[in-house]
């Protein structure tokens, strides 16, 4: 295979990774995957398995002898393996912590060895508590105690940055961070916590939408594909290295509008309930009031913004709901 034309996606067979892996064999790309299916699904790229150009190896990005393998075929990795999801990140606060750190360090210390172009995902939690509004990538972090565990997430994902601007700062590893603001569309999966796959499966069943909280909270949720299309104008950029991004939407919905949204809609007849965070998540849960992201630096790098809104997610999501093409 030809090294350039190479790429490497850790944790290809997720949510985000499967739409990067479609848009880069549709690039003429030769795409490898490694996904270890803790949160990712094997239907997520069953169908790629036909193509040539397509290979998937289920197994950790924790095993150096692979990824070396992987990493001196590949020019350039898509690092996006990771402990996902609120909940999840609650449930297993070892293997979170683990799998974020550990595995950036490898894919960054074999990077440095084998020259590749690295693109990290990092994320919008890195900004904690802050109350600013837009966040800007050199903006102050305002993070909570470590005795919450919600925070351990963002200081792995916080200290993956470190290291990656290190590497830059040292040798001129070509890398990009992006912090990923709040990204849905179709194969994302609402037991991980994910709101907007949950309230649209709740919509169309006839049940109860379940805000936590008071859902006067907002996000600004960016389509799937838009956020593909972000990483790969970063990879292809030289201007991106050694710098972070922030990639969302601007157009900020709160929980309780959504859930209005989702059943206006999909002309659902379920009603809109509140619990609290304590029910949904244990004991001392923080949420963020607002979390929107200022795109100025990435619209100036590479001209990127979104191009699809709420709605073309919302209909996207239900439309997979509908087709059943929700596997596995
Ligand atoms: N979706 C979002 O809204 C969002 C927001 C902020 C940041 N991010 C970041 O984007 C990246 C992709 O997230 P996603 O939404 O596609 O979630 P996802 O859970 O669908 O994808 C993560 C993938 O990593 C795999 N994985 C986990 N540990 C692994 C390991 N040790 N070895 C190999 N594979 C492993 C999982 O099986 C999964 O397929 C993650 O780094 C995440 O932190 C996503």
């Amino acid at each position: 295979m030809d090294r350039d034309n190479h790429v490497l996606i850790t944790g290809g067979a997720g949510f985000i990774g499967s739409h990067l892996a479609r848009a880069l064999l549709a690039a003429d790309k030769q795409v490898s995957v490694i996904d270890n299916l803790s949160t990712g699904l094997h239907s997520n790229v069953a169908d790629l398995e036909a193509n040539p150009d397509f290979r998937l190896y289920v197994d950790t990005i924790q095993d150096v002898s692979l990824m070396q393998k992987l990493m001196m075929e590949c020019g350039t990795v898509y690092h996006l393996a990771s402990a996902v999801g609120v909940r999840l990140i609650m449930e297993q606060p070892v293997a979170t912590i683990d799998t974020i750190y550990q595995g950036t360090e490898v894919v960054l210390r074999l990077a440095r060895r084998y020259r590749n172009r690295v693109l990290i995902t990092s994320t919008s939690e890195v900004y904690g508590k802050s109350t600013k509004v837009p966040y800007c990538e050199d903006d102050d972090r305002v993070e909570g105690p470590t005795t919450k565990h919600r925070w351990a997430y963002a200081c792995a994902k916080a200290l993956d940055e470190f290291l990656a601007l290190a590497h830059w700062k040292e040798t001129r590893l070509p890398v990009a961070i992006v912090r990923l603001f709040n990204t849905v569309g179709p194969r994302q999966r609402g037991q991980y916590g994910m709101v907007v796959p949950r309230f649209v499966e709740q919509a169309l069943a006839g049940d109860d939408l379940i805000v936590h909280g008071d859902g006067t909270q907002s996000r600004c949720f960016c389509h799937v594909y838009d956020v593909v299309q972000a990483l790969i104008m970063l990879v292809n950029s030289s201007t991106a290295w050694g710098q972070i991004f922030n990639v969302g939407s601007t157009e900020e919905i709160s929980i309780r509008g959504l859930a209005e949204l989702i059943v206006q809609r999909l002309e659902s007849p379920s009603q809109i309930r509140t619990i609290p965070y304590s029910e949904a998540y244990g004991e001392g849960f923080e949420d963020m009031q607002r979390r929107i992201p200022s795109i100025e630096r990435i619209r100036l790098a590479v001209g990127w913004s979104p191009t699809l809104s709420i709605n073309d997610v919302i209909d996207d999501v239900a439309a997979e709901f509908r087709d059943g093409r929700l596997g596995d």
